[in-house]
């Protein structure tokens, strides 16, 4: 199912133009590119990685930081767009896959979703309720999950969710 020829890699100031450029042909609209471009500018994207086949970026993912209960530092992966011609082919799952041993080689603990639990379940996300981690997202709560990169990293981590101010624009 993987494309073996598709390269995964950190982001460069050349792909910016085409990363704004995929965010927003796969969501369909500006508010996602928006963001990404909007951490970027404020040095938030603590990774922010590319998917490349034959010198097209097929693929983004970035990592933003957040705090949980106020003081625990943490990353919230948002957002990972596939490009459309390029979705269920296993290019999603190399690049999260590829971008969560990233974070635990940096030195990260916790990283949070929003998403679709049966896709992300499969990289180990877990409710977020299970750790007594809080959405500040008015959404149906089996939707935010929160990942341990290292055995029991999460396990004093209670209370509310903070995003950057970037995300209130979103
Ligand atoms: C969701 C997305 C990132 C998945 O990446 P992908 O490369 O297409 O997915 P993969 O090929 O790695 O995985 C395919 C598997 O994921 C499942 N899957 C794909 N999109 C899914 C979705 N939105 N919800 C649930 N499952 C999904 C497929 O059914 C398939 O399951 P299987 O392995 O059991 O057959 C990609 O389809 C995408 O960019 N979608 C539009 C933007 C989006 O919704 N991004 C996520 C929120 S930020």
């Amino acid at each position: 199912m993987n494309r073996p020829c598709t390269a995964l890699r950190h982001e460069e100031a050349a792909d910016f133009a085409a990363v704004r450029a995929l965010i927003h042909a796969t969501f369909g609209r500006a508010e996602e590119a928006d963001l990404v471009d909007a951490l970027r500018s404020a040095d938030a994207l603590t990774i922010s990685a590319v998917a490349e086949d034959a010198d097209r970026v097929v693929a983004h993912i970035g990592f933003s930081p957040i705090t949980i209960g106020g003081q625990h530092h943490a990353l919230a992966l948002a957002p990972v767009p596939v490009a459309p011609d390029f979705q269920r082919q296993g290019i999603g799952s190399v690049l999260i896959r590829w971008s969560l041993d990233e974070c635990r080689r940096l030195g990260h603990g916790v990283v949070s979703v929003l998403g679709e639990p049966s896709y992300y379940s499969r990289f180990g996300f877990l409710p977020a309720v299970a750790f007594g981690i809080e959405c500040p997202f008015p959404v149906p709560s089996e939707a935010y999950m929160v990942l341990e990169l290292l055995p029991g990293s999460a396990t004093e981590f209670r209370g509310g969710v903070s995003y950057r101010a970037e995300f209130e624009k979103f």
